[in-house]
């Protein structure tokens, strides 16, 4: 088990690039192997989650060659994949899972997914339920909520789908699997979660229309490949976004970063906070936007979070929480059940990590209420297996009195694997 120690820092300061975006990446490796032709895609992610799907698919037959800078996928067509001989390991990644049972529901053949411990424990009837009623056929474990699932490809019918929960992964596998099902599949969520899925099927051709609250997809159309070009993370930026915040005198630029706006809560939330936020040269790469960043240090005060912004940062919490914990007084945090199914139940996990950091949390199922302290106490902290509390925990070591260790720091590879270099090339000691 590693654990890496951030020392306080004087500053951060600095111009980054951050890794590409993880939801587009792993989205550019499934469109892009059910597309007819090629797909060239450049910066994509090289986290471990990515590397499940971009593993799975070649598992299913596809071609894909990397030159280490650009990915060229060979794509099958929307029929052209194959059996796996062996069980997919989706590793970590909850994305990789979910997506890619939808997407095997409708296929001519069987395959088994699994996942590592922390993936083996979250739940899955959110997709197996709406699946099974397009006529998929899935089984799992806990009565079907529990990965090893195994998946016997069936001919699917379009649903009018009603989630109960904001999800991006949810409502994805349900159009992925729309792509092989007869007739018009329909989504629609309490919340808009991010909508890569929507804009890259799009971009591929795919018969899709964008409705109030919900998306529409038609089944049986093959879908073109395309050059995609991803954007920065901006769940990745947000800790050097908050790094800069929480320690006087810092300022950051981070370069070309996705500003999609069913991702941009963390922005939002961070300026209702006080925070200096500019955003710069705004532009577009392949259907998705994106500017630079220029974040500058400031006096952050508590507020209230709730409603419609939990979805658009959901990812986030750990690092604003941290951003919440050196606030001037309360922050509340409501409607954010989600955060107790992520890689690790990061309400309890932040918790945790901040009362041991001497910030006073008050936990609730939905969410806490956090009072912000002048620094952070040095000291040893837990990860829980899961990278962005061991990222958050690192950020929160700038602004401590002593140095912060991390232990269990191997997940961190899962989503950023240059965390580390890039963390200790900004903070000026
Ligand atoms: C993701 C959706 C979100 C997010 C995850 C990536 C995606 O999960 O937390 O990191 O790429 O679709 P939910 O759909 O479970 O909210």
């Amino acid at each position: 088990m590693q654990s890496y120690t951030v020392a306080p820092a004087q500053s951060v300061r600095g111009e980054i690039a951050v890794p590409g975006d993880k939801s587009i990446s792993h989205r550019s490796i499934m469109l892009g192997s059910i597309a007819r032709g090629a797909t060239v895609v450049r910066g994509f992610l090289r986290g471990e989650d990515n590397i499940s799907t971009l593993n799975a698919f070649r598992a299913m037959g596809v071609t894909v060659d990397d030159d280490g800078e650009t990915l060229r996928i060979e794509g099958k067509g929307l029929h052209g994949l194959s059996e796996p001989s062996d069980v997919l390991d989706c590793g970590n990644s909850g994305t990789s899972m979910r997506l890619i049972t939808g997407l095997l529901a409708g296929q001519r053949f069987f395959s088994v997914l699994t996942g590592d411990r922390y993936l083996r424990n979250r739940p899955m009837k959110r997709v197996i339920e709406p699946l099974g009623r397009m006529g998929a056929s899935i089984f799992g474990r806990a009565g079907g909520d529990r990965a090893p699932l195994a998946i016997v490809g069936k001919s699917l019918t379009g649903i009018d789908y009603v989630s109960p929960v904001a999800s991006a992964q949810v409502k994805s596998a349900i159009m992925l699997a729309g792509l092989y099902a007869s007739g018009e599949t329909t989504v629609t969520e309490p919340h808009l979660s991010r909508d890569h899925s929507e804009r890259m099927l799009r971009y591929f051709g795919a018969d899709i229309e964008v409705l109030a609250g919900g998306v529409k997809v038609r089944g049986g159309r093959e879908l073109h490949g395309r050059d995609i070009t991803v954007p920065g993370d901006i769940s990745s930026a947000a800790f050097f976004m908050v790094a800069a915040l929480i320690v006087p005198g810092s300022e950051i630029l981070i370069r070309r970063v996705g500003i999609n706006p069913a991702r941009t809560g963390i922005l939002d939330i961070l300026i209702a906070m006080g925070a200096s936020i500019e955003l710069l040269d705004c532009r577009e790469l392949s259907g998705e936007p994106v500017a630079d960043i220029l974040v500058r240090s400031s006096r952050l005060h508590g507020i209230e979070i709730g409603g419609d912004v939990v979805p658009r940062a959901i990812d986030e919490f750990p690092v604003l929480c941290v951003a919440a914990s050196l606030a001037e007084g309360r922050t509340i945090i409501k409607e954010a059940k989600e955060l107790r199914v992520k890689e690790t139940d990061r309400i309890a996990a932040m918790a945790a990590n901040l009362r041991k950091a001497g910030v006073t949390v008050v936990e609730a199922e939905d969410g806490m209420e956090i009072s912000g302290v002048e620094r952070f106490m040095g000291g040893e902290y837990d990860s829980f297996g899961d990278h962005r509390i061991a990222m958050s925990m690192l950020v929160a070591g700038l602004a401590a009195e002593g140095d912060i260790t991390v232990n269990d720091v191997e997940c961190i590879a899962t989503s950023f694997p240059s965390f580390t270099d890039l963390l200790g090339r900004v903070a000026v000691r």
